[in-house]
């Protein structure tokens, strides 16, 4: 299957290197793919230049990453992300499911990080997406764990993986792509995207939890009685 990974960070490197040992056809996109912006030293992952030479994975801009997928993640900063799809173009997710890994989190007061309005407020980065872009089905999964955990769900026995979105058969989908490439088993449906505020209000705790026990390898956990 062709994959299109909007943002090259350790998120996206993450997800694309396992589709690719996978045998998928994957594809990040980043503002500028040159040279330079390929040797940049990016936080907790490769550079693009050594992620491509260990994987063997495609580098493009935005638009011809988007445009090359059948599929689509948003693996790009939160507070960036409505810019990149915005410049990904809305013509090349038309018709197609979009991932929404991303957190809308402000770290610009260094940590912890907030969540700033207008995006946060009464609403939510997948919301305003799913608006932005209506012909695309959006499901936000993914961001409430860390890049190791999103590929590899056996390293938190039982974690649960939280989906949102206003299509049954889009979340259908995510279910059986993370079932069948990464191993989730266990899967907690929030309903429609608006499920998305719960999400990613959850961050700042998890932040926390990862924080005080110096592990990213935490999740919360749904239980009824
Ligand atoms: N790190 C984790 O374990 C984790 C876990 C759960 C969820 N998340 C969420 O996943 C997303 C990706 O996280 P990350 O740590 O991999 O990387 P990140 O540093 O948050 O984002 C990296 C990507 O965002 C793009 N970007 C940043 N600002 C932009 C802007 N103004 N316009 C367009 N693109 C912009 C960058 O594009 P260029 O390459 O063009 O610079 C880069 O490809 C975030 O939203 C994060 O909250 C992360």
């Amino acid at each position: 299957m062709k994959i299109a990974m909007i943002g090259g960070g350790v998120v996206g490197q993450t997800l694309a290197a396992k589709l690719i040992a996978n045998g998928h056809d994957v594809t990040i996109g980043i503002r500028k793919a040159s040279a330079e912006e390929l040797a940049r030293p990016r936080n907790f992952a490769e550079t693009l230049k050594q992620w491509q030479a260990r994987t063997g994975g495609a580098i493009a801009t935005l638009p011809d990453a988007a445009g090359s997928g059948e599929i689509v993640f948003n693996a790009t900063h939160g507070l960036g992300s409505l810019d990149a799809l915005k410049a990904a173009g809305a013509g090349n997710l038309s018709g197609k499911i979009l991932i929404d890994v991303a957190n809308p989190l402000d770290f610009s007061a260094g940590m912890p990080p907030f969540l700033p309005a207008p995006l946060t407020e009464r609403t939510s980065l997948g919301e305003e997406i799913q608006k932005a872009f209506p012909e695309t089905r959006v499901v936000k999964a993914f961001n409430t764990i860390s890049a190791t955990v999103m590929v590899d769900p056996s390293l938190i026995p039982g974690v649960q993986l939280l989906i949102a979105g206003n299509s049954d058969t889009a979340k259908d989908r995510v279910r059986e792509l993370a079932r069948d490439e990464f191993g989730w088993r266990e899967f907690v449906d929030l309903g429609d995207i608006t499920g998305a505020r719960g999400t990613e209000h959850l961050m700042p705790l998890w932040l926390r939890l990862f924080i005080q026990g110096n592990s990213p390898l935490v999740a919360l956990k749904v239980i009824r009685g």
